[in-house]
């Protein structure tokens, strides 16, 4: 038979492969050629039970989710899982890689699940906004109990193949098999259940569903809504699960897929799948040939162990890749090494890491004050102080020592990548690596091109990117770059709102309330306001503000005052010293109140949709500038930006996302009224008045990328 699915026997057993690259994803020719062969399985005299598989790195990963809001294709999966349960020759699950989702509930329809034991078994379709809609919610609480299904379902994280033997999901696993090895063993493995003549059935177990405390779901509903944000489907997973216990089989199905059709309409599941195809569409740099060949990454030296030198070298030895860290006294060195050493303690006084892996982890890494250290380095990420002449004088100095091919890369946040190259006789191999605090933790990783910076730099970095766990977009070399950029003129906009007669706290809760993860004072208050403090006097320095209008008085006069936010436990708001908990501070109050007096500011009461209004507009009319001016390769890649690194809720899909949601065109007559009362913090954008007029999307826009480094 051809198509993705094939159908073959091996002495007495017959063998089903799906080859459907890159994942296996159930695609309707899957669905179909799955039913065929499962057909052809039982027609076949010679065999007498069936093994089913992925061809390739896994078993199948799920539906395909790119079929998604198109009108559904027969077979549905549901109806092909109910033929492998019903079979009249037992059907086994051979497993291996990530089965996931729709392909977990395949597995769980047949009859018995084998593994190899670094298999990953989960149902992320929560990740996606919506539910397990193939049985997933119904069959697997039967097999290992409501309480794991639960944990598994609403948080989407798998299950190493170790815990589904413990828990009843599989029934044997190989250690580290070939897949020609666990195909041989799963033979071996039906042969022996052929003796009993058994075809069990998931949807017939009853013994972990019954005598279900009463209290279990309310339990999950209260430990999981504090990290909601608005979001819905977590609750429409549990309502499914409850189903299990609470219905017959088929009324839980039918429970089911009512709430899985309420997920799949929904606004929160478009905007997360948007999200999910977006990080990967980040990957793509445009005209550069898929086979270009990168860079090993094997060592690498970070250059300053403070706060952000010590994220990144954390970031790389948790992937396995050796560090040394330089620092310029043993003072600095130590203080740096504790902080890590601290961090990595309390991660496994917490139980998420192991002492043995916290042991290998701080083995990799090399505190020295040795810059010989950079001859055999792969890659240098420099992460000192943001001034421009240190910067330049470091980069002189590892170009001198680095090899041949070495990637130079700057933590900068906002400098110029262009004119850090300058210090070097090696432009083309110098980019921009800009972490996010705390480097350990946050996913997202800005890799910034210079005007000369070579494409396979990019490729490496967005690979080594995946590597040490980050989110990775290519920005242009403009100020602030992508993120920043953005950010300052939304924190301006937080500042006016406050200037003109809002709280930080009313401001911090509207942003919080819609599904930010903070609100901007609070996120300044957690990044430390000296940063920002920093760049306003560059930016004073350089001009910039000429023209332009200057929000930031208040926070000047915090940070006068030494309150840097949570560091120091006063900023914007006051913290409790134990538990972090941010309180209201009069004394803020009062300095807003001076400076609104001092400026001659007539209060007015804000309303909390000019808040939402004012915030997001900011952000959309300044990505839209980056947009325009070639900064970004698509619209996709800022919202993977302010999801990965500014706490923008993945539910809402970005802040880009969101414009072509509401309209771009509506957006920018909100965008017009505001210039209209203020015409000095509301930059004009060509192509935001192209898309008004056209009634065009943000995301059908293709920049000239040509050009990376018009620094604006
Ligand atoms: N459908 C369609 N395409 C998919 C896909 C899916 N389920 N899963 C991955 N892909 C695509 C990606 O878009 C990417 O495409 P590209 O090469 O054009 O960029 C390619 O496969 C490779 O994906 P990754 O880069 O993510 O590969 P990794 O090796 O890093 O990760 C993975 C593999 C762990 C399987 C990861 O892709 C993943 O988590 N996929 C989503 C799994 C999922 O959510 N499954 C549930 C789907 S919903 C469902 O099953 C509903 C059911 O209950 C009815």
């Amino acid at each position: 038979m051809s198509g993705p699915v094939t159908y073959e026997r091996k002495e007495n057993i017959g063998v089903i492969t799906v080859n459907n690259p890159p994942v296996n994803a159930l695609s309707q020719a899957v669905r179909s050629g799955l039913s065929d062969c499962l057909k052809e399985g039982i027609n076949d005299p010679a065999a007498e039970a069936i093994i089913v598989t992925g061809g390739g790195r896994t078993f199948m990963a799920g539906a395909d989710i790119s079929e998604f809001g198109k009108p559904t294709m027969s077979p549905d999966l549901n109806s092909v899982i109910f033929e492998y349960e019903d079979s009249s020759k037992p059907t086994i699950a051979a497993l291996h890689g990530t089965p996931l989702g729709g392909g977990l509930e395949v597995s769980m329809g047949c009859h018995y699940r084998v593994a190899n034991s670094k298999t990953l078994l989960g149902l992320p379709e929560v990740k996606l906004g919506i539910l397990p809609g193939a049985g997933g919610t119904q069959r697997l609480p039967r097999l290992v109990g409501p309480e794991l299904a639960l944990d598994m379902i609403t948080s989407g994280n798998p299950i190493p193949a170790s815990k589904a033997l413990k828990e009843g999901l599989v029934e044997e696993i190989y250690e580290n098999t070939t897949h020609e090895e666990l195909i041989d063993n799963a033979i071996v493995f039906a042969k022996n259940i052929l003796v009993n003549n058994e075809h069990p059935k998931s949807r017939e177990r009853s013994e972990k569903i019954s005598n279900v405390s009463p209290s279990l779901f309310d339990n999950v509903i209260k430990k999981i809504t504090p990290r909601l944000r608005g979001r819905k489907g977590p609750l429409r997973c549990i309502e499914a699960v409850r189903g299990a216990v609470d219905l017959s089989f088929e009324e839980g199905i039918k429970n089911e897929r009512d709430l899985f059709k309420i997920c799949h309409d929904s606004e929160e599941s478009e905007a997360l799948i948007h999200s999910f195809f977006s990080e990967r569409m980040a990957n793509k740099i445009p005209g550069m040939d898929k086979n270009t060949p990168l860079r090993p990454i094997n060592k690498a030296v970070v250059i300053g162990c403070g706060t952000m030198g010590g994220g990144i070298a954390m970031s790389f030895v948790n992937a396995g890749i050796p560090v040394n860290i330089i620092e310029t006294t043993n003072e600095f060195l130590e203080k740096g090494m504790n902080i890590i050493k601290n961090n990595y303690s309390a991660t496994v006084s917490k139980g998420r890491l192991s002492q043995e892996n916290m042991d290998k982890r701080m083995n990799l890494l090399t505190p020295t004050l040795d810059w010989d250290a950079i001859k055999d380095a792969d890659i240098i990420i420099e992460a000192v102080f943001e001034e421009m002449n240190i910067k330049k004088e470091i980069f002189t100095k590892i170009d001198g020592l680095a090899k041949e091919g070495a990637i130079l890369a700057s933590n900068t946040s906002t400098l110029d990548i262009d004119e850090i190259a300058d210090a070097t006789n090696r432009p083309e191999e110098v980019v921009g690596t800009h972490f996010f605090s705390p480097a350990n933790v946050m996913r997202l990783l800005e890799i910034v091109r210079g005007s000369r910076t070579k494409v396979d730099i990019l490729a490496t970095l967005m690979a080594l990117a995946k590597k040490i766990k980050k989110v990775g977009i290519i920005a242009g070399n403009c100020d602030g770059f992508v993120g920043n950029r953005m950010f300052h003129q939304y924190i301006q906009q937080a500042h006016l709102l406050v200037q003109e007669g809002a709280t930080p706290e009313q401001v911090d809760s509207v942003a919080e309330s819609w599904g930010w993860a903070m609100g901007p004072f609070a996120v300044n208050d957690l990044a430390g306001n000296d940063v920002g403090w920093l760049i306003r006097k560059r930016h004073k320095a350089e001009n910039y503000y000429e023209g332009k209008i200057y929000a930031s008085d208040v926070a000047d006069r915090l940070c006068e005052l030494g309150r840097f936010g949570q560091k120091v436990g006063k900023g914007f708001y006051k913290y409790d010293p134990k538990t972090r908990k941010r309180e209201s501070d009069p004394e803020v109050h009062k300095i807003i109140e001076d400076v609104r007096r001092e400026k001659g500011v007539n209060t007015r009461e804000i309303s909390d949709d000019e808040i939402l209004s004012r915030l997001h507009g900011a952000l959309i009319n300044e990505g839209t500038r980056i947009l325009e001016e070639g900064h970004a390769f698509r619209a996709s890649d800022i919202d993977v930006c302010y999801i990965n690194g500014y706490g923008f809720a993945a539910h809402r899909g970005g802040p880009m996302w969101q414009a072509d949601k509401i309209g771009v065109n509506k957006v920018a007559k909100e965008i017009n009224n505001h210039r209209n009362a203020d015409n000095l913090s509301w930059p004009e954008s060509d192509l935001m008045n192209t898309l008004e007029e056209s009634n065009g999307k943000l995301s059908d826009f293709v920049p000239d990328t040509s050009n990376p480094s018009k620094r604006s």
